[in-house]
């Protein structure tokens, strides 16, 4: 089938190149004509596993195009997808001027009938924003072109989109008009294999169950902040805990990892800005609005776990920090913990050595050169000369380190594991004080 994209960020780059991997012929389109050149030669801007190659063949076999022209791109498709950011607004509400954007060209250049398929994460009722949008533009040249507006929201991980893309565990199709399901249903056919992995419902519906699986997601995770902050207090293990609740299905092991706190660009936005649509509507959603604060004050525990080692100061140490990226896999560093840790270590008056196996070139676009910053080559590195370590992404090449080696290197033998890597017996063998989070037992 014909398939236009808007957006080559990582929803367009990845479910296009799937999408053309499976046989389709996809348009990629994009305002950033540097990205748009630079993918033409098969420079990838972001960093994700497998797409790389992906992206390469396709484009290769003809299957997978880029470029600015949204005119030619719009007259290409059957099937047109909007997959654009959507930034938070200063309410926390998602910004939808990049939607509407998209879909003010899709009005003013569509001359056959088409289905505008909404992949961004937006609030309930866009569709029908998107809809008004592009019948305004069409009136406004006294065009009459038949068009309808589905919802398909991404259900894909920074670091395992392209598994995700290709292996959905579900595809939900929101759209009204029978047509249009025909149609999204015989796109993704190729990835419906085995058992029905399709989901068809109403438009609303499809834009709520995007905010609803993360929320789920965020709540799980803060959920297990709280209790390891109360595993903490009362003098109880919190990875004792988590074994001890996640073999029960109702529950399951996914999710229920504490931590230094949930970054990254969908959970911190989605969570707040389901929070504001509710608000919207008169409804105060005191749950979203919990599951935020705990998450924020979460980003800060590290730091109070180095706080409480060092007596509140920690002026003039060094201190040795494993991972900057939200997560292992990605070099995104949005909503990242690691920032907040950063800034804190920084406004406290100590110095970093930091390590992540991705992230260091973002890093260094975020922080720029500073005095108290150097971005090191290896986990290795950022402990010479540190006092601490501090171990904030769960990159897998720091899951074994050799304690002995790290005790060498640190000259106040403590480890702050923001992760629960380690086990605490471990880490104290080789000498070395550890605090985990909502781990009592060891504080
Ligand atoms: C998330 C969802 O998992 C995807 O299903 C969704 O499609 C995507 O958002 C999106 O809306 O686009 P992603 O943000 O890539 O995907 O990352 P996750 O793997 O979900 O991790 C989010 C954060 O939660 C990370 O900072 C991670 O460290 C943290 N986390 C995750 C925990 O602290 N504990 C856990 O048990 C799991």
């Amino acid at each position: 089938m014909r398939v236009t994209i808007f957006g080559t960020g990582y929803v367009g780059l990845v479910t296009g190149t799937c999408l053309a991997d499976v046989g389709h012929d996809v348009v990629c389109v994009d305002i950033d004509q540097a990205k748009v050149e630079g993918l033409n030669r098969g420079a990838i801007p972001i960093y994700e596993p497998g797409l790389e190659p992906m992206v390469k063949a396709n484009h290769a076999a003809g299957r997978l195009h880029f470029t600015t022209d949204a005119a030619g791109a719009i007259a290409h498709g059957d099937l047109i997808f909007i997959a654009v950011g959507t930034p938070p607004d200063e309410d926390g509400s998602a910004d939808l001027k990049y939607v509407l954007a998209v879909a003010q060209t899709i009005g003013r250049h569509i001359e056959r009938p088409v289905i505008v398929v909404n992949k961004s994460t937006v609030p309930v009722g866009t569709a029908d924003k998107v809809q008004a949008s592009i019948a305004a533009e069409l009136a406004a040249r006294g065009a009459q072109v038949p068009f309808d507006v589905a919802s398909n929201p991404e259900f894909l991980k920074e670091g395992d989109a392209v598994n995700d893309c290709m292996r959905p565990d579900r595809i939900v199709i929101g759209a009204a008009n029978p047509l249009a399901v025909e149609k999204l249903k015989r796109l993704y056919a190729p990835f419906n294999r085995n058992h029905e992995r399709i989901v068809v419902m109403d438009v609303r519906s499809a834009e709520l169950t995007k905010y609803a699986a993360n929320a789920m997601l965020a709540t799980k995770i803060s959920f297990m902040n709280e209790i390891a902050n109360i595993a903490e207090k009362v003098g109880a293990d919190i990875e004792m805990v988590r074994q001890g609740i996640g073999s029960d299905p109702r529950i399951g092991w996914h999710f229920i990892y504490p931590g230094a706190g949930y970054g990254g660009s969908c959970f911190p936005k989605d969570v707040q800005a389901l929070a504001r649509t509710a608000q919207q509507h008169g409804y105060g959603a005191r749950l979203l609005d919990a599951v935020e604060s705990v998450n924020d004050s979460q980003k800060g525990h590290l730091f109070e776990l180095i706080q409480r080692h060092y007596g509140g100061d920690v002026r003039d140490k060094t201190f040795a920090v494993w991972g900057l990226a939200f997560k292992p896999n990605t070099d995104d560093m949005r909503e990242a913990s690691s920032r907040r840790l950063l800034a804190q270590l920084w406004d406290a008056g100590a110095k970093v050595r930091a390590y992540d196996p991705e992230a260091s070139e973002e890093a260094q676009r975020i922080f720029g050169e500073r005095e108290d910053l150097v971005l090191c080559d290896s986990a290795r590195a950022a402990l010479a000369d540190a006092d601490a370590l501090v171990v904030v992404t769960e990159w897998k090449q720091f899951r074994s380190p050799d304690f002995v080696r790290v005790r060498q290197a640190l000259a106040d033998a403590v480890i702050f594991d923001g992760r629960n890597l380690y086990h605490p017996d471990e880490v104290e063998a080789a000498d070395l004080a550890y605090y985990g989070i909502g781990r009592g037992r060891s504080i």
